[in-house]
């Protein structure tokens, strides 16, 4: 029996392990076959895994349009779709913040028919947009519920200040923000606020990009964006490293994988109700689903995020870069 949550107030039934789909954007992380990223996504689907991320921004479609390909033998009612809205693209790649209402329902319906699907069942902001209105936003995302479009809406790296604006115009109900258990911000008080109001949250980067997986050794260079940021560089990759293989026996007492462990630790803060995991190919979404339903005794799970605290226990701003 695969297990499902109710999702904040969206009312979505989902798996609290969510495939990402960023990986196919090769801006970020080079190219990926497409067939890794399909058998990836059959074998979390026969697997329990029923909700998947993906964005409009993601490989500028791409992501999407995989999407579609995965979904085209699915019972759709099978399959919990969540994506994303934001940007205005230019013709010769560039992009810009746009959530003016005709640009918004040009992308939903844009982005459904790339998906091949009548409904997009969580839509998210990808990101707060400075310019428009919030009253015609929300006006808009309502408007598309109304049409069947879309089934629930929310936000994504929004802060707690922005998040209360936009939900005095509409019934936001879910965020994706950043967090693991190195960049835990949000604990002071998005997570508080979001657990209070049954909102829905999906926390994204939970492996903080790879980092916490438990397979680098801390001499690795790496040729994707990761190259930039620098929890990735130097002494501070090469504490990490470390520090998450510091872990081990833990992970052993469990019969756990490093990855296992942490991604079962994430799970336990009860108002992350599901972890993004970002997945390239099949064994890496074997290993994620051997994570749901673990429980880590209390002392141990303050045992690994006190193993972690390194540079300012785990918080940092949202472009990743430490206090
Ligand atoms: N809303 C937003 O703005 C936003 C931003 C970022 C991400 N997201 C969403 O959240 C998802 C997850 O974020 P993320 O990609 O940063 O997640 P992550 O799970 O923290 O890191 C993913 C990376 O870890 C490595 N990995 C995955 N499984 C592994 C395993 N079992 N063993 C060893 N290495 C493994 C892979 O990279 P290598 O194989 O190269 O090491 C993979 O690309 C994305 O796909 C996307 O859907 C949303």
């Amino acid at each position: 029996m695969s297990e499902r949550i109710v999702f904040g107030a969206t009312g979505l039934k989902v798996s609290p392990i969510c495939f990402g789909t960023w990986q196919l954007s090769p801006r970020f992380w080079g190219e990926q076959p497409k067939t890794d990223a399909l058998e990836a996504m059959n074998v979390a689907f026969d697997n329990g895994i029923n909700f998947f991320d993906t964005a409009d921004a993601y490989g500028d479609g791409y992501a999407e349009t995989v999407v579609g390909e995965f979904l085209a033998d699915k019972p759709r009612e099978q399959v919990v779709i969540c994506t994303k809205v934001f940007n205005h693209f230019n013709p010769d790649g560039s992009r810009y913040p746009d959530l003016s209402p005709d640009h918004v329902r040009q992308r939903c319906e844009l982005q459904l028919q790339r998906m091949g699907i009548e409904t997009i069942d969580l839509y998210l902001l990808h990101l707060f947009d400075p310019l428009t209105p919030l009253a015609d936003v929300a006006g808009v995302m309502e408007d598309l519920k109304r049409e069947g479009k879309i089934r629930a809406y929310g936000v994504s790296n929004h802060t707690l200040e922005q998040l209360r604006a936009q939900r005095r115009f509409g019934a936001y109900d879910a965020v994706q923000p950043l967090y693991s258990l190195v960049a835990r911000d949000i604990e002071r008080d998005l997570l508080p606020y979001c657990g209070a109001e049954n909102i829905g949250v999906m926390a994204y980067s939970p492996l903080h990009k790879g980092l916490l997986t438990g397979k680098y050794t801390g001499d690795e260079r790496f040729t994707d964006f990761r190259r930039y940021l620098p929890d990735f560089q130097g002494e501070r990759f090469g504490r990490y490293t470390q520090a998450v293989r510091s872990l081990k026996p833990l992970a052993g007492k469990y019969g756990l994988s490093l990855y296992q462990l942490i991604l079962a630790a994430t799970l336990m803060h009860p108002a992350i109700q599901v972890a993004i995991v970002g997945i390239k190919k099949v064994g890496q979404i074997r290993e994620a689903v051997g994570a749901m339903g673990q429980n880590i005794a209390r002392e141990d799970y303050f045992a690994v995020r006190k193993a972690l605290e390194i540079d300012g226990g785990g918080l940092q701003d949202a472009r990743g870069v430490r206090k």
